[in-house]
C-alpha cells in the first residue's frame, strides 16, 4: 500500500490529532463490553468536570452518534417541547443552521440577526425577550466558525436566565479551548463534538445539560435516533448506547481527554491556540492579507482573511498549490466578502504556523503576487 501524503490541517475541523490519539483507536471493542461501557461512563463524567460541574450538581452528559449537527438537532428534537418557541441569535452560517433545524422540526422560530463581523448584542436579546414572552428557549453559537467571531456567552446566558428562559449553546468551536464553567454560566444545553478543540477524531457529538430540564421534556421527542432523553435514560440504566456506538472514535476521545488534562486543560490549550492565532495574523498581514474581524472579537480557533488585493491572486489556485505542498486551509463562507479561513487549532504549534507562513509566501511568489504588507 502506498504511504499517504501527510497534510497539515488548518481548517475548522476535523483537525490534526496526536499520534497517541490515533493509536488509541487501533482496538476492536464490543459495544456491550464492560471495559467499553466503563470508558463511556468515564468520558461522561470527565466532560462534566471540564465544564466545572457534575451529576451531583444536577447536570449530565450524553454522547450522541453523528457529527455536531446531530447533537444540535437532538436538542431541538427532544430537549425542547414541541410547543416551545425558539429565538436564534444569528451572525453566521451555524446560527442559521440551528434555525433551519428547528423550522424543519415544525417549531416556532424567532431570529435576531447581526452582520457577520458583529458579535451578538446582549441588549437586543433582552429587548426581544421582554417583547415576546412566548419565546421559551434561546440558542446562540459561542464561537461562530463562519468568521471565527466570539459571542458574549456570560452576558447572554445571564439575560436569558434572568428572564426565565432556557439557553442552548453551540460550543462546537470553543469547548476544550475556551474555558466554560457551567456552575457560573447558566446554560441548559451545551453541544460540542469530538473532533474540534477536544482534538479527538470525528464520530460523535456530546450534549451537557441540566438534568431537570431534559427530564421535563418526557414525551416531546420528534425523532427516534436523535431522542436525547431516551439516549440519556438508556445510558443511565444500561451504560450502553441504544444503537451502534462509534467505538473507535470513543477510544480516541478518552485518550484526547487525557491529553487535554496533561496540557493543562482548556485554559492552557486556549493559550496555545491564541499564540498561534496571533502569529498567524501578524504573518499574514505582512504578506498582504487583511484579517476580516477586529482583534477584540477574534477567537483563538480560526481566522478569516480577505483575499489578497493583487490581481495575480486567485483563491482556487492559491488553495490547490498550498494543498499540494501539504497545507490545507479552508474556503470562506461569508455572504458579503471574498474571504478564506485558516485554523489555529488541533495538534499543531508555532513551528507549523511558521511552516505555513513560509509556504504561503512561496505560493504567492510562484503565482506572481506582489507581497505588500497591509
Ligand atoms: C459552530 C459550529 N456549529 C456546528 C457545526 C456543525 O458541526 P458538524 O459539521 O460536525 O456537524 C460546526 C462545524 O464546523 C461549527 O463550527
Amino acid at each position: 500500500m502506498d504511504a499517504p501524503q501527510e497534510k497539515l490541517l488548518f481548517t475548522p475541523g476535523p483537525l490534526n490529532t496526536s499520534p497517541t490519539v490515533k493509536q488509541a483507536m487501533l482496538r476492536d471493542l464490543g459495544s456491550r463490553d464492560d471495559e467499553f461501557t466503563g470508558i463511556v461512563a468515564e468520558i461522561r463524567s470527565e466532560l462534566l468536570a471540564l465544564a466545572g460541574t457534575s451529576a451531583e450538581d444536577g447536570f449530565d452528559a450524553v454522547l450522541m452518534q453523528g457529527s455536531g449537527t446531530f447533537g444540535l438537532e437532538s436538542v431541538c428534537a427532544s430537549g425542547i417541547p414541541a410547543d416551545g418557541e425558539l429565538l436564534v441569535l444569528i451572525n453566521g452560517v451555524y446560527g442559521r443552521r440551528i434555525a433551519h433545524i428547528a423550522r424543519t422540526l415544525g417549531m416556532a422560530v424567532w431570529e435576531l440577526d447581526w452582520d457577520e463581523d458583529h458579535p451578538v448584542a446582549p441588549g437586543s436579546v433582552e429587548e426581544a425577550l421582554v417583547e415576546h414572552p412566548e419565546i421559551s428557549h434561546v440558542a446562540m453559537v459561542h464561537c461562530e466558525t463562519t468568521t471565527g467571531i466570539m459571542n458574549p456567552l456570560q452576558e447572554v446566558a445571564e439575560i436569558v436566565k434572568s428572564h426565565g428562559r432556557h439557553f442552548i449553546v453551540d460550543a462546537m468551536s470553543s469547548f476544550g479551548a475556551v474555558p466554560i464553567d457551567m456552575s457560573k454560566t447558566p446554560i441548559d444545553y451545551l453541544v460540542s463534538s469530538s473532533n474540534k478543540c477536544m482534538e479527538g477524531v470525528p464520530g460523535f457529538s456530546f450534549v451537557l445539560f441540566r438534568t431537570e430540564v431534559l427530564e421535563a421534556t418526557k414525551g416531546a421527542a420528534r425523532s427516534v435516533s436523535l431522542d436525547l432523553r431516551e439516549q440519556w435514560k438508556t445510558l443511565e440504566e444500561t451504560g450502553q448506547f441504544r444503537f451502534t456506538p462509534p467505538t473507535h472514535a470513543i477510544l480516541a476521545f478518552r485518550q484526547a481527554l487525557r491529553e487535554l488534562k496533561s496540557e493543562g486543560g482548556p485554559e492552557a490549550r486556549g493559550s496555545r491556540y491564541s499564540t498561534m492565532q496571533e502569529m498567524l495574523s501578524e504573518g499574514m498581514l505582512e504578506l498582504g492579507f487583511q484579517p476580516y474581524l477586529a482583534s477584540e472579537v477574534q477567537s483563538p480557533v480560526i481566522t478569516t482573511f480577505r483575499y489578497h488585493k493583487d490581481s495575480a491572486f486567485d483563491f482556487e489556485g492559491f488553495y490547490h498549490r498550498l494543498t499540494e505542498s501539504g497545507f490545507v486551509i479552508y474556503p470562506g463562507k461569508l455572504s458579503e466578502a471574498d474571504c478564506f479561513r485558516v485554523g489555529s487549532a488541533g495538534q499543531i504549534g508555532v513551528e507549523e504556523i511558521i511552516a505555513l507562513l513560509v509556504a504561503v509566501r512561496t505560493t504567492l511568489e510562484d503565482m506572481g503576487v506582489t507581497l505588500t504588507p497591509v
